[in-house]
């Protein structure tokens, strides 16, 4: 099974990708966490990324489906499902990735969009910037990311709609209740390999 985790910044989506890693075995590629441990060991990659995730801004498509290309047949071949947090987050990007997967003969089964207001996503933000310090988690860089949210990456909600895939789950509400929904709109889906 191979899944989309959608939402704006601070939804969850590594939240509940964590409790679905545990429950379905699936592999977990986060694209900020690739971009984040690149920067932190300073790589030319790292360098680039940065430049963008300091402005709240997208990195450039090309660059990231070649990212996510490389990270695919590294660690994700030979795995029975993929959960996808944080990409795809353009139009381009959906169909790379549409294209990446019927490459190695796997599809696209669903898009789970993490539905929060806005205000509450500042809050969980701006609190964790406070907790981690995570450098984009600062006041203005939240604005810039929620802005390149609604206009860049909210329109893929319309994308799989119309391909039947995507899944809204209200969550604004418990960590458990989320997730409670997340895998009860999975197991009508497909039949995972549940593992607990
Ligand atoms: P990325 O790392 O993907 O950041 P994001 O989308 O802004 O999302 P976050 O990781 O901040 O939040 P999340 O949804 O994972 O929520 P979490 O579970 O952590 O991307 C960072 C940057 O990298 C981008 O801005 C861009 O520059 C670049 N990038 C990444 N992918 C890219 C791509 N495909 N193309 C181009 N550029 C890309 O939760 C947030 C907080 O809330 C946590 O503190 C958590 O404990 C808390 N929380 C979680 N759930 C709840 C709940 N139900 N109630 C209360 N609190 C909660
Ligand atoms: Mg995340």
């Amino acid at each position: 099974m191979n899944i989309v985790l959608f939402g704006g910044p601070g939804s969850g989506k590594g939240t509940q990708s964590e409790k679905l890693i545990d429950k379905y075995g699936l592999h977990h590629i986060s694209t900020g966490e690739v971009l984040r441990d690149h920067i932190k060991r300073e790589t030319e990659l790292g360098k680039i990324a940065k430049s963008y995730i300091d402005e709240g801004q997208l990195i450039p498509d090309d660059l990231m489906i070649r990212i996510l290309d490389d990270v695919l047949e590294k660690e994700a071949k030979d795995k029975p499902g993929v959960i996808f947090d944080g990409f795809p987050r353009t139009i381009p990007q959906a169909e790379a990735l549409n294209e990446l997967l019927n490459k190695r003969g796997k599809e696209l089964h669903a898009v789970v969009g993490l539905e929060v207001p806005d205000e509450k996503l500042v809050a969980r933000m701006i609190q964790r910037g406070k907790d981690t310090g995570r450098a984009d988690d600062n006041e203005e860089t939240i604005k810039k990311r929620l802005h390149v949210y609604h206009n860049q990456t909210s329109p893929l909600k319309e994308h799989y709609k119309k391909q039947n895939k995507y899944v809204a789950i209200d969550g604004d509400r418990e960590i458990n209740n989320i997730f409670e929904a997340i895998t009860k709109e999975l197991d009508k889906i497909g039949k995972p390999d549940v593992r607990d």
